[in-house]
């Protein structure tokens, strides 16, 4: 039995960026610097705030916007190879999408977990809905393995159902390099934790007499100064750590 499947029913009203969009904002993907095509951008949501932004953004739908396209530094394909019903159709249109990415394409599905909510009649590897849509929800495995194939290359995770495919493979080290400098404890939390034992006393000497030790106190404070530098050093830690 043949069914009229109405993907752009899939497209809701936002009220604020798409995660996908969102998150490529502050992984510094997208930035003044950048244009940014949406590629199957239902009701534009996206598009209107990435320009308030002053971020340069075209967009394509089939049924919002249907216009030529061209090629764009950061190619936005967000939530769309989920509402499509054919396997070859999905694969097309993100291998479309890659196309048109000059420095990196962001892919984005409906994950298992939000699968949950959804009443529908099983349909292909997905379901049809009661307004008539198709879904179907992917692990992220599943959905790593999915961009992977089709693309012939290799995905980064950048959240929970959002992937970024770099066309560049030195843009791709520079954002990994970026992503374990941020995920890293600053500098000052390291040391601080390291040499808890030498700061300690530092601390009480501070507290007690509301100074830090005069040269002929140091004595105390020698292993402290070699490991640190000078007391001063240590005491800068301190402060930024504890916020003194
Ligand atoms: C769930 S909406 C997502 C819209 C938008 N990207 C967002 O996140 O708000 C899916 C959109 O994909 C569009 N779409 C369906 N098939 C498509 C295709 N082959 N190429 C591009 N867009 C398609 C639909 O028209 C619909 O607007």
């Amino acid at each position: 039995m043949s069914v009229t499947i109405a993907r752009h029913r899939t497209a809701m009203s936002r009220v604020s960026l798409s995660r996908p969009v969102a998150r490529a904002i502050e992984d510094g993907l997208i930035s003044r610097r950048t244009n940014v095509l949406d590629y199957g951008c239902g009701r534009g949501g996206d598009l209107d705030r990435l320009a308030r932004l002053g971020i340069t953004c075209d967009a394509y739908d089939p049924v919002y916007r249907r216009q030529d396209v061209s090629e764009a530094d950061v190619v936005n394909l967000g939530y769309v190879i989920n509402v499509i019903e054919s396997v070859p159709e999905r694969e097309r249109t993100m291998r479309r999408a890659w196309s048109l990415a000059r420095e990196v394409l962001i892919v984005s599905a409906r994950l298992t977990t939000e699968a949950r909510d959804l009443e529908g009649e099983p349909h292909g590897d997905g379901y049809l809905t009661s307004k008539g849509t198709f879904q179907t929800f992917y692990t992220q495995a599943a959905l790593r393995d999915f961009v992977d194939g089709t693309l012939a290359r290799s995905a980064v995770a950048a959240a929970p159902g959002v992937f970024y495919v770099f066309r560049d493979e030195t843009c791709e080290q520079e954002f990994l390099l970026r992503r374990v400098r941020r995920a890293l404890p600053p500098r000052s939390q390291v040391a601080f934790s390291r040499h808890q034992d030498l700061l300690g006393p530092l601390v009480e000497f501070v507290e007690e007499r509301g100074r830090l030790p005069r040269r002929e106190e140091r004595l105390a404070f020698t292993t402290l100064e070699e490991e640190l530098g000078s007391v001063r050093n240590a005491f800068a830690i301190i402060r930024r750590v504890t916020r003194r």
